[in-house]
């Protein structure tokens, strides 16, 4: 059934608040250049392609970091678990312009294996990315990273990442645990739900 727009609109409304794609996740980037070394909060990260693998961060000019990043072409990206939370908080709050926050949050630097930029070892998973492009699109630039190493805790089972992980999503300005309810598997969701109900 389709509803024209002067009915649909009836039932809609525009917003101005800020775009909303939700849950954001919440992770850490970690950037080098010279000897400055920084971390930040960003929730704009995504996977962008599988093979090869590249990611996608989104930072606003102002960052400290963004000057890092763009200078030195290079980061990594650090998963966090609910443990983390509060640390990424502080990171994504307080600018290194003020404090140096590998210091402040007590993280252990984990040298990279592939370019000069520490991960931070308290993180379940750390990614070693390559800058191959930027697009300024006005208060953020969108980074295509390409992914060069990856590194997981090695008593965590890759298998069984979600049940080993304790993750946390962004639901601005809220942070919220994930309750693991399965509901279901990708492409099988009528095996789940067949002996309750159709979906269609
Ligand atoms: C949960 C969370 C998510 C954030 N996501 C982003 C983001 O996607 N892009 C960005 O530029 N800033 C983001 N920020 C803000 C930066 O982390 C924050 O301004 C930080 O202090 C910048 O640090 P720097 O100046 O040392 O680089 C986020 C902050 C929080 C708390």
């Amino acid at each position: 059934m389709t509803f024209d727009y002067e009915r649909g609109i009836k039932m809609k409304k525009t917003f101005s608040h800020e775009l909303l794609i939700y849950p954001c996740p919440i992770v850490l980037i970690t950037s080098k250049y010279k000897n400055i070394e920084n971390v930040l909060a960003v929730s704009w990260a995504g996977v962008a392609s599988s093979h090869p693998e590249y990611v996608t961060i989104s930072i606003k000019k102002s960052r400290f970091s963004h000057t890092l990043i763009m200078k030195s072409k290079v980061f990594t990206i650090n998963m966090i678990n609910k443990e983390l939370l509060k640390k990424a908080d502080y990171c994504g709050t307080y600018s290194a312009k003020s404090v140096n926050k590998f210091e402040k949050c007590g993280f252990t630097q984990l040298a990279g294996k592939h370019i000069n930029v520490p991960m931070i070892k308290e993180c379940p998973i750390n990614i070693e990315c390559s800058v191959c492009q930027t697009l300024e699109l006005g208060s953020h630039t969108l980074i295509i990273g390409k992914v060069i190493g990856k590194f997981i805790d090695s008593n965590i089972y890759i298998d069984k990442l979600y049940e080993s992980l304790d993750p946390v999503v962004y639901f601005r300005p809220n942070y919220y645990s994930i309750n693991k309810t399965l509901l279901g598997t990708y492409g099988k969701m009528n095996e789940v739900i067949a002996n309750n109900e159709e979906i269609f």
